[in-house]
């Protein structure tokens, strides 16, 4: 810390030892021989000063890197091959993808005074029909971390697009006499309009979860979490500690994600490692994961089940890392061929939904909390027909059992209440 020495800039370079360690008597004839205005302007100048090193060396910061700008054809294009890649997996069936021209209400878009680059964006991006059969996903309709593939041909999901964790209906629904419609065109806590939502948390209330935004301003990728402020996106987790983290990620602070220092990856960047990470099983990218919280459920980190999907892809001749890297991002114009011949031709959807079957015994309706093997709790999920009979079968059989810290969540396995919403609740 740099220190400013009155008495040297008072004094004279004439006596440098009286002018650090002045006497009494010095001090005080300078000072008198001074006229009290040019003495007042001194002293102003010092403290001004010295606030303006504090402040350099405290608070100034070089100015931040600005990403290229936001390019709708090329967010759309690696949207569409996350979906596509999601068919090859079988997760989506074969005519779940649906391309543009969407029917798009543009009139409520433009009254909710959203940017350009996020209507042509709602405009140009694929869809997931929900109707259709034919991959493993069925009902469950999540993207990532228990977030769903959002549907702009909708309203409520254009509407939703402002508050993606569902927060209005949580906290605020209950203080206000507006329709949830009214509450998204003006609500404090409204995503800028900006902001492009590509997954929304589900189950209302209770839901827990990660939606995946995309800011048109900044090209920048945000993971939020029901679960508290900042940036979820895991790539971040390799810096110990935010002091660590490169420069060039950090973003200008913003009510939206979170109060404090804030570091995102450019679009592009993150989607294309999103993909690789889904296409390579990685964990928390299997895909239909749920939120999971090393810290939060130790013993459920990464569930169990989502080894046991790896698992059969692997068996059922899924591509390799390399194999699937050339695929989906080669290096030159060659168009590779589609490596999914073995994988094609094997019996994994058939297995999948027995797996599938398997997984719903062995889980609650989110696929979060295993169905518990203690008697006093399947009493209870009993007595309240919150399980199948098929659960109860399995709960007092003497099968593996899949850990679950029934002390964890404060003790209060009852209390996270996920399933309720899933399994009857249909608030979306
Ligand atoms: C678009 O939304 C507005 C506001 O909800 C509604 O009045 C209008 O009828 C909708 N237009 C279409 C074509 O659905
Ligand atoms: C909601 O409406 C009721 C009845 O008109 C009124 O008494 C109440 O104060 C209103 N609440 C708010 C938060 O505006
Ligand atoms: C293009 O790349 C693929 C793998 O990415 C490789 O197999 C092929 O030989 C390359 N073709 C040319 C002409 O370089
Ligand atoms: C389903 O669970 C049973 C009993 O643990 C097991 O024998 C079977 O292999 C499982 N099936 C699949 C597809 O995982």
């Amino acid at each position: 810390m740099a220190k400013i020495s009155i008495a040297k800039i008072l004094g004279s370079d004439r006596d440098q030892d009286a002018a650090l360690l002045p006497t009494p008597t010095t001090w005080t004839s300078r000072v008198t021989r001074l006229p009290r205005r040019t003495l007042y302007f001194l002293i102003a100048a010092v403290l001004l000063i010295q606030s303006l090193i504090t402040y350099r060396l405290f608070f100034y910061e070089p100015p931040l890197t600005i990403a290229p700008p936001y390019n709708v054809a090329e967010t759309v294009g690696l949207i569409t091959k996350w979906y596509e890649l999601l068919q090859d997996m079988k997760y989506l069936g074969p005519d779940e993808i649906s391309y543009p021209p969407h029917d798009i209400n543009i009139t409520l878009a433009q009254h909710m005074s959203l940017n350009p680059l996020v209507i042509e964006t709602m405009q140009q991006m694929p869809y997931i029909n929900r109707n259709t059969e034919g991959g493993w996903m069925g009902e469950r309709d999540i993207l990532y971390r228990d977030s769903r593939f959002v549907d702009y041909r909708n309203k409520e999901d254009l509407y939703l697009s402002r508050d993606p964790l569902g927060h209005w209906i949580i906290y605020n629904a209950k203080y206000t006499n507006n329709t949830f419609e009214e509450a998204m065109l003006d609500f404090d806590e409204l995503f800028p309009k900006s902001a492009i939502p590509i997954s929304i948390v589900r189950g209302g209330m209770w839901g827990t979860g990660d939606a995946i935004v995309l800011d048109t301003a900044t090209n920048r990728f945000h993971v939020i979490s029901t679960q508290g402020d900042g940036n979820r996106d895991y790539f971040f987790q390799r810096y110990e500690t935010r002091d660590e983290t490169p420069r060039e990620y950090k973003v200008k602070r913003g009510g939206w994600y979170g109060p404090g220092i804030q570091y995102a990856r450019t679009i592009p960047d993150a989607l294309e490692d999103f993909i690789l990470k889904t296409s390579s099983l990685d964990e928390g990218f299997v895909p239909g994961g749920v939120y999971t919280e090393k810290t939060y459920t130790p013993e459920l980190c990464p569930p169990r089940w989502e080894g046991w999907v790896r698992d059969l892809y692997q068996k059922s001749g899924w591509p390799s890392v390399e194999v699937m890297k050339d695929y989906l991002f080669p290096r030159n114009i060659t168009t590779p061929s589609r490596p999914f011949d073995v994988f094609g031709s094997s019996n994994f959807l058939e297995e999948m939904n027995k797996l599938k079957h398997n997984i719903s015994v062995r889980y609650m309706p989110d696929w979060y909390l295993p169905v518990p093997r203690v008697e006093e709790y399947i009493q209870r999920l009993e007595n309240w027909y919150d399980l199948t009979p098929e659960q109860i079968e399995y709960a007092r059989s003497d099968e593996e059992e899949v850990p679950v810290n029934l002390k964890g969540w404060a003790g209060n396995y009852y209390g996270t209440k996920h399933w309720e919403v899933y399994g009857r609740g249909d608030w979306r």
